[in-house]
């Protein structure tokens, strides 16, 4: 699949990693269905910043915890593409919806964390598959550290819904193999956009000590590459997995994190660097 001329639908994509997904797309000609949940304006600033970058696409609303608004914002896509070759699941709610420790967290926030990605991913695939033709893209935005560690105690619901949605990746990408639609996960380590709220990722939206914190963290050895991700890193790793080269990778889990994931819990920093 040559990138140039396809069309993508991203979920999330009015703000933060979405939006980098959607702007290194449209670099190379991808046109844009830019998805948004609340926030009509940044959604309207991605297209614009899409169409400065030469192409085009439209945006569309939906709750991605509501199984009739994924249905309805795909018939949108179909209706305005007449066609999908990536689709995208990158929306997450803000943190008040699922940030919760295990002994408190709530049944609600528990489904907003598993409806959100688990069932969001598995409805999102399962409507992509209708109408992505053979050879096509689907890809989650995870983060596989939650789903595999228990430290970080209030992301238990979306450590645990992340962990669905790695499951489901290598699910779909055995029922799609023979169309050639390969579908993999990205997870992102820790990323920094702009400091800002709308193109910095969740991160930003944290106090500033415990930004400074993450940033010393990294910076200082945790990833072997010296510095925090950003949107565009992402956005580079999805314009790879999307290139005809990749026809062959499918059902993995790719870190975007400068090898933070590689790192050993057991030993200090400084004796792991020699
Ligand atoms: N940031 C990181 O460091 C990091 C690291 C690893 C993995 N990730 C993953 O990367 C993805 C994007 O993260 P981010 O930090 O860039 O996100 P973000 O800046 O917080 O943006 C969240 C996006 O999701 C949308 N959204 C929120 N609730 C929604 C709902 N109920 N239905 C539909 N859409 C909804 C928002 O739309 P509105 O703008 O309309 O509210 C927005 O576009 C997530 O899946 C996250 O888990 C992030």
């Amino acid at each position: 699949m040559a990138v140039d001329g396809k069309h993508a639908l991203i979920t999330g994509s009015s703000r933060g990693i979405g939006r980098g997904i959607a702007l290194k797309l449209a670099e190379t000609g991808v046109k844009v269905a830019i998805h948004y949940y609340q926030n009509e304006r940044a959604a309207n600033d991605t297209l614009t910043q899409v169409r400065k970058r030469g192409s085009d696409g439209f945006v569309v609303q939906a709750d991605v915890t509501r199984p009739e608004d994924i249905t309805e914002m795909f018939r949108k896509v179909q209706g305005e593409f007449g066609k999908l070759d990536i689709f995208v699941s990158n929306a997450r709610p803000d943190l008040p919806g699922f940030y919760r420790r295990p002994l408190d967290i709530t049944l609600e926030q528990w489904h907003m964390a598993l409806d959100s990605q688990a069932r969001a991913f598995l409805l999102g695939a399962q409507e992509s598959a209708r109408i992505i033709p053979d050879g096509g893209r689907i890809l989650a935005i995870t983060y596989s550290p939650g789903g595999r560690t228990g430290s970080w105690q209030p992301w238990v619901a979306m450590g645990a819904a992340k962990a669905a949605m790695d499951s489901l990746v290598r699910y779909f990408a055995v029922a799609l193999a023979l169309r050639g639609i390969t579908v993999n996960g990205i997870s992102p380590g820790g990323i920094f956009g702009p400091p800002n709220v709308v193109e910095g990722g969740v991160l930003r939206v944290l106090p500033q000590e415990i930004q400074e914190a993450i940033r010393v963290w990294h910076e200082g050895g945790w990833t072997p590459m010296g510095r925090l991700g950003t949107p565009e890193d992402v956005g580079n790793a999805v314009m790879l997995l999307c290139m005809d080269e990749a026809s062959f990778i499918t059902g993995q889990i790719l870190h975007v994190d400068g090898g933070a994931s590689i790192m050993d819990t057991v030993l200090p920093l400084d004796i792991q660097r020699g």
